[in-house]
C-alpha cells in the first residue's frame, strides 16, 4: 500500500502529464488540419515537371471566378467540371465567370497568333502533345492552359487532385507553382469485361469517371462472351435477347460445375451504348468496343446454331473457361453475320479502333468440319511444319492451316472495318496464322506477342497478364480480399514495375510501335460494382504511372507516399478500393 500523500502526488503528476498530452494532441490535430488545408501537387500520376514555391501562396476561397471562352462548349464543360470538383473536395464554391478578364482563375486553350501576324506553319501535334497542359499558380491567380481542350481537362484533373480533401473549407492555400505535363503514351486503357457479368450503365459511368481521374483515355468494352452477348444488334433482335441470358452460373473459385441455378442476363441497347460513348467523350475517353470472335462465341451460337461446325444445340455457357464450340470458319454465313454485327458496332461506336478479340479459339472443331476443311482447300492454306509458338492456349499449333483460316476471317473483317475508316485490334493469338496488313496487336500472354508484332512494324498495346490483369489478387493473403481468379498475384508494386518498351528487344523504330498500355478487369469472379472497384483501385493508380510517366520519374516508394491524398479523394467521391498496398 502506498501512503496517501504519495498517491496524491502520483495523481497530480498523472493529471499534469495528461494535460500536457491533451495540449500536445490538440497541437498535433491543429497542425494536421492546417496542413490538410494546403494543396499538394505531388499527385498520381506525377506530372512531368512541378516547380513549387512553398514560401508564397494563393488563397482559394468562395466566390472566386473561373473565366473561359463560353463559345467553346468543351472549354465551358471543363469549367463546370472544375467548379464541381473544387466544391466536392473542399466545399469551396467558385463562380463561373465566362469572358471575365478580372476572374482569378483562367482557362485558356490554343496559342492565338500575334496581332498582324499569320500563325506559323508547324508540324502536326502528336496525340501526347494534344494532351499537354500547363498549370500555374501565382500572385495574379491560377492559369490552366493547353493547346487543345483535352489538355485543359487534364489540367483541371491535376488541379482537382492537388486539393486537400476538406469539409466546408473557408479557404485553401495554394503554394505558387508552375506545372507542365503531357502523357508518355497515347493509348492508356482499361478493359471491363461485361460478358461474364453485366454492369449497369450507371456503374460504367462511375468506372469512366475513375478512369478519367487517373488520366486514362481508352475504355476497352468487352461486350460479348460465351457466357453472355451484351450488345443489341438490330438486324438480329433475338441475339441480345436470348444470347444475353444464361440459365445459371457456376459458383466458387474452381469452376467446379456447382451452379447457383439462378438465371442471369442483361444487355445494352444501342441507345445506352451511345449514351456511354457520349459520357466517355465528355471525359476525353474513347470507347473501344470488342466483339470477341471466332472463339468465345457460344452465346451467339445458342441463338444461331447454324453458325457452329456441328450445328449445336449450344447453351449460353454457365461456367468459365476456353470453349471448343466456336464460329464455323468455312460457313459463308459466318462472315455475313460478322459483317452485320461489326457494321452496327461501327454505327454506334465512333472509335477508330475496333477490337475483334481473336483469342483462345481452339481448332478442334475446324479440323473435323467439312465446311472448314473445304474452305482451307479453296484458299490453298497449308500446314507449315514450323510451330512458331505464337498460337498459344487453344491454338498451339502455330502456322497451321486452321490458324491461317482464322487469319483469312480477320483479313475479311479488317477490309470491312477499313471501308468504315477503322483499324482492327486483336489479342496476340492473331499472330498465329500471320498478321493481317494493318492489325494492331494487344499483347496479353506476356510481352512476347507484342515484341513479335513490333518487329513486324505493327502497332502494339501491351497488356501482359502477369503485370496488367486486375482480376488477379492484389494481396498475397487471399483471405484478406474477395474471391478472385486465384493464381498469381498482381500487386500494386508488380504492376508499377512494368516497363512496356523493351529496349533490349526492340530498335528505336520498333519501340515507336508501342502505342501504350492497358489494365484488364475480367469478371468471372467479379459480379458487383463494389468488387469491380476494389479490383481496380488503387492498382489503377499504379498503372496510371506506367501509362503516363517517363521511366526515370517512377519510384514506387514515392508513389506510396503520394497515395493517401488520392485515397482521401476516393473516399470523398465514393470509390471503393483495397486499403492495403503490396
Ligand atoms: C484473354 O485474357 N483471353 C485475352
Ligand atoms: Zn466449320
Amino acid at each position: 500500500m502506498l501512503p496517501d500523500n504519495v498517491k496524491i502526488i502520483n495523481f497530480i503528476t498523472f493529471y499534469r502529464i495528461m494535460k500536457r498530452l491533451r495540449l500536445f494532441v490538440f497541437v498535433c490535430i491543429a497542425a494536421l488540419t492546417a496542413s490538410a488545408q494546403k494543396a499538394n501537387y505531388n499527385i498520381i500520376p506525377l506530372p512531368k515537371e512541378v516547380k513549387a514555391d512553398t514560401t508564397q501562396q494563393f488563397t482559394l476561397k468562395d466566390g472566386i471566378g473561373i473565366a473561359y471562352d463560353s463559345s467553346n462548349t468543351e472549354i465551358a464543360r471543363t469549367a463546370a467540371f472544375l467548379q464541381q470538383w473544387v466544391k466536392e473536395a473542399t466545399g469551396i464554391q467558385l463562380q463561373l465567370a465566362p469572358e471575365d478578364k478580372a476572374a482569378q482563375i483562367k482557362l485558356a486553350v490554343g496559342v492565338p497568333a500575334k496581332k498582324g501576324k499569320k500563325a506559323k506553319q508547324v508540324a502536326p501535334l502528336t496525340e501526347q502533345q494534344k494532351e499537354a497542359y500547363t498549370l500555374s499558380v501565382g500572385a495574379k491567380g491560377i492559369l490552366l492552359s493547353a493547346t487543345e481542350p483535352v489538355g485543359l481537362f487534364r489540367a483541371a484533373q491535376t488541379f482537382r487532385k492537388s486539393l486537400p480533401v476538406t469539409k466546408d473549407s473557408k479557404g485553401v492555400e495554394l503554394p505558387y507553382v508552375q506545372i507542365s505535363d503531357q502523357p508518355r503514351f497515347s493509348y492508356r486503357g482499361v478493359l471491363l469485361d461485361c460478358g461474364r457479368h453485366f454492369f449497369s450503365v450507371e456503374f460504367i459511368k462511375q468506372f469512366l469517371d475513375a478512369m478519367a481521374l487517373h488520366g486514362c483515355n481508352q475504355f476497352h468494352w468487352h461486350l460479348t462472351e460465351d457466357q453472355g452477348w451484351r450488345f443489341e444488334v438490330k438486324a438480329y433482335p433475338e441475339l441480345a435477347k436470348k444470347g444475353s441470358l444464361r440459365e445459371k452460373t457456376v459458383i466458387g473459385p474452381g469452376n467446379m460445375r456447382i451452379y447457383d441455378n439462378i438465371p442471369y442476363g442483361g444487355y445494352y441497347t444501342q441507345e445506352e451504348c451511345r449514351d456511354i460513348v457520349r459520357y466517355a467523350a465528355e471525359r476525353y475517353i474513347n470507347v473501344v468496343p470488342e466483339i470477341d470472335m471466332p472463339g468465345h462465341m457460344q452465346s451467339a451460337l445458342h441463338v444461331f446454331p447454324n453458325l457452329g461446325c456441328t450445328g449445336g444445340p449450344y447453351s449460353v455457357a454457365p461456367h468459365w473457361g476456353v470453349m471448343r464450340e466456336v464460329l464455323c470458319g468455312g460457313n459463308p454465313e459466318t462472315l455475313t453475320f460478322l459483317k452485320t454485327v461489326f457494321g452496327e458496332l461501327c454505327d454506334v461506336f465512333p472509335s477508330k479502333f475496333i477490337h475483334i478479340g481473336g483469342d483462345e479459339c481452339p481448332k478442334e472443331r475446324w479440323k473435323k468440319c467439312a465446311k472448314c476443311q473445304a474452305k482451307i482447300k479453296e484458299l490453298g492454306l497449308t500446314n507449315d511444319p514450323k510451330d512458331t509458338g505464337e498460337g498459344g492456349r487453344g491454338s498451339q499449333d502455330g502456322r497451321s492451316a486452321e490458324n491461317k483460316l482464322q487469319t483469312y476471317i480477320n483479313h475479311e473483317i479488317e477490309e470491312f472495318l477499313a471501308s468504315r475508316g477503322r483499324s482492327l485490334i486483336g489479342w496476340d493469338e492473331i499472330l498465329a496464322g500471320g498478321l493481317t496488313e494493318n492489325a494492331i496487336v494487344m499483347s496479353w500472354r506476356g510481352t512476347k506477342g507484342g515484341i513479335a508484332a513490333a518487329k513486324q512494324k505493327h502497332r502494339v498495346i501491351m497488356s501482359p497478364n502477369v503485370f496488367a490483369y486486375i482480376d488477379h489478387p492484389q494481396l498475397k493473403d487471399y483471405s484478406k480480399q474477395p474471391q478472385t481468379t486465384d493464381s498469381y498475384q498482381v500487386s500494386c508494386s508488380k504492376m508499377y514495375s512494368f516497363e512496356p518498351v523493351i529496349p533490349e528487344e526492340l530498335t528505336a523504330e520498333e519501340q515507336d510501335c508501342i502505342l501504350g498500355v492497358q489494365a484488364n478487369l475480367w469478371t468471372e469472379h467479379v459480379a458487383y460494382p463494389e468488387h469491380a472497384l476494389y479490383q481496380l483501385l488503387p492498382r489503377l493508380g499504379a498503372m496510371s504511372e506506367v501509362q503516363w510517366c517517363n521511366p526515370e520519374q517512377k519510384d514506387f516508394e514515392d508513389w506510396k507516399k503520394r497515395l493517401p491524398q488520392l485515397k482521401r479523394l476516393y473516399d470523398r467521391i465514393g470509390l471503393v478500393y483495397c486499403n492495403e498496398v503490396e
